[in-house]
């Protein structure tokens, strides 16, 4: 949420530095940064690692990265040769003290050279395991010890269920206070995702709609075309309801269903995304099946290519019971939404990538034309595109152009990509960076909310951790999922906004 304000001379220290979320994502974004005049003067990266190489192809390496995966494409000379100069390498073993003393040393001669105390933001993109080391030996190295400057940004997965985010939150903050933890969930640096709370709380034309009384149901998607990649190992411990319900589906929901915050501060926003989180029904474990579905994929056509079914691919067990499609169904126990269903899903090798909120109104109380002028009224519809398409839409009834009357059913669109072109949007990271550099905490998640997430899906996935499905692989890559996720909302008189190809 960044302020036209620069943030003070950093020091960016990459644990994990020559990993693939360095080169694909974090130095494409520190590079957009600096193109874009947001990157802080000065400004250093190390990165840390156990290969051993130096500076050059340290910074070569990440070159590579930035032509691929940035959205500014192949880097320009002059500007790279002189951002190139940011980057550095220190080769290190994460378990050895003397790492973090030689760690020490480049900081303070860093900050020598500059004349000033840097805030230094250490990145953890480390397995979880590693997390306890890195912030023991940082502690004993004394550099991450103030509270105002030095901060600590952690990667997901943020725990494996209820038990252990507690323990890693308690670790955590033995070391650092609250303030200095960033929690990453890259769904809230999106613009489409940041452009919910503008679009619903600086307009005032949709709030009086915005509850139980006009609005019938909400539904969340997000679909994945791509498999589990070459992430089979992780995503075997893993499954769709850990991988991407307990963080970015269940952080879409607050966004949509959240009371309007007091102020624009961090606390205050977070405060009210928690609300949420608490005001959601839990379930028995008796009622797991009524509320939540789950897929995983067998072999299927993409877009006519024909490809491996979940079981097949490398690192993932031939009898794994691992889920790679969630469909759940919650209900929020407060005066705005109390008996409106929210429909959640998102899969992995379905039918196309989508991700998309549609909120679905009431119909109209009375009926006024005859049902023959009105053979396709529709109730009114909002659908908030979030990638790839990035979109509002509004459906409303029109007059169809004639003599006769007769209703059709019309659509205002706001198109992202039309007010702001593709390139120029930033990227999550981009956002998420700067807002870590300026100590701007507000799309980063509070120790309570990751934990109140976890406790929201913990019948589930104790429930299908018990129980492991007999019907897998119950969806061809390809589809939109098992068909039981389309009774799931069936029963309501609902359907998924994309609905099942049959
Ligand atoms: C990650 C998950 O958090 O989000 C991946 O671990 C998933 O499995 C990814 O593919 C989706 O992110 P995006 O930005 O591509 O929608």
């Amino acid at each position: 949420m960044k302020s036209a304000r620069k943030a003070a001379p950093t020091i960016a220290i990459i644990f994990g530095g020559t990993g693939d979320l360095a080169k694909r994502k974090l130095v494409p974004a520190f590079y957009n940064l600096f193109l874009d005049g947001w990157l802080p003067e000065p400004f250093a990266m190390i990165g840390l690692g156990r290969t051993d190489t130096d500076d050059i192809k340290y910074q070569n390496h990440l070159r590579e990265g930035v032509v691929e995966f940035s959205r500014s494409g192949e880097p320009v000379d002059e500007s790279w040769d002189i951002f190139r100069n940011s980057l550095s390498y220190l080769q290190s073993n994460i378990n050895d003290p003397a790492s973090y003393q030689e760690l020490a040393d480049r900081i303070h001669a860093l900050e020598e050279a500059w004349g000033t105390r840097a805030n230094r933001l250490f990145y953890l993109s480390v397995a979880p395991k590693f997390i306890e080391p890195v912030t023991v030996h940082l502690s004993q190295a004394g550099i991450a010890s103030d509270p105002e400057r030095d901060r600590i940004v952690v990667e997901k997965p943020f725990g494996h269920d209820l038990k252990s985010a507690r323990e890693l939150n308690q670790l955590l903050t033995r070391t650092f206070q609250e303030s200095q933890i960033y929690r990453i969930d890259h769904y809230l640096g999106k613009e489409t995702v940041q452009n919910i709370l503008a679009f619903r709380f600086a307009n005032a034309l949709f709030e009086p709609l915005w509850n139980r009384n006009y609005i019938e149901y909400v539904q969340i998607t997000v679909a994945e075309e791509v498999g589990v990649e070459d992430r089979g190992g992780y995503y075997e411990g893993s499954g769709a309801l850990r991988d991407m319900i307990q963080n970015h589906l269940l952080q879409l929901l607050c966004m949509v269903a959240m009371e309007p915050p007091v102020t624009f501060e961090a606390e205050e926003i977070r405060n009210r995304k928690v609300d949420v989180l608490h005001a959601i029904q839990r379930y028995s474990r008796e009622d797991v099946g009524k509320f939540a579905v789950r897929g995983q994929y067998g072999s299927g056509w993409m877009k006519g290519t024909q490809v491996p079914g979940y079981r097949e691919e490398s690192g993932v067990d031939p009898n794994s019971g691992t889920e790679t499609y969630a469909a759940v169904k919650f209900y929020l126990d407060n005066w705005r939404w109390q008996g409106v269903p929210f429909y959640l899903r998102t899969g992995k090798r379905m039918q196309e990538k989508s991700s998309s909120i549609t909120i679905q109104f009431r119909p109209v109380p009375h009926l006024t034309f005859p049902t023959t002028m009105a053979e396709n009224l529709m109730p009114n519809r909002l659908i908030i595109n979030l990638q790839p398409e990035m979109d509002i839409r509004l459906r409303f009834m029109a007059k169809k152009t004639g003599l006769d009357m007769a209703l059709t059913p019309a659509e205002m669109v706001f198109d992202f990509n039309g007010a702001n072109s593709h390139s120029q949007s930033p990227e999550a990271y981009e956002t998420l960076l700067l807002d870590a550099m300026q100590g701007d905490a507000t799309l980063f998640m509070r120790s309570d909310q990751v934990e109140a997430a976890w406790d929201v899906i913990t019948p589930i996935l104790e429930t299908w951790e018990s129980r492991p499905s007999l019907e897998f692989p119950n969806y061809a890559a390809g589809m939109w999922g098992p068909e039981n996720a389309e009774a799931l909302i069936a029963r309501e008189g609902h359907t998924w906004t994309v609905t099942f190809p049959h």
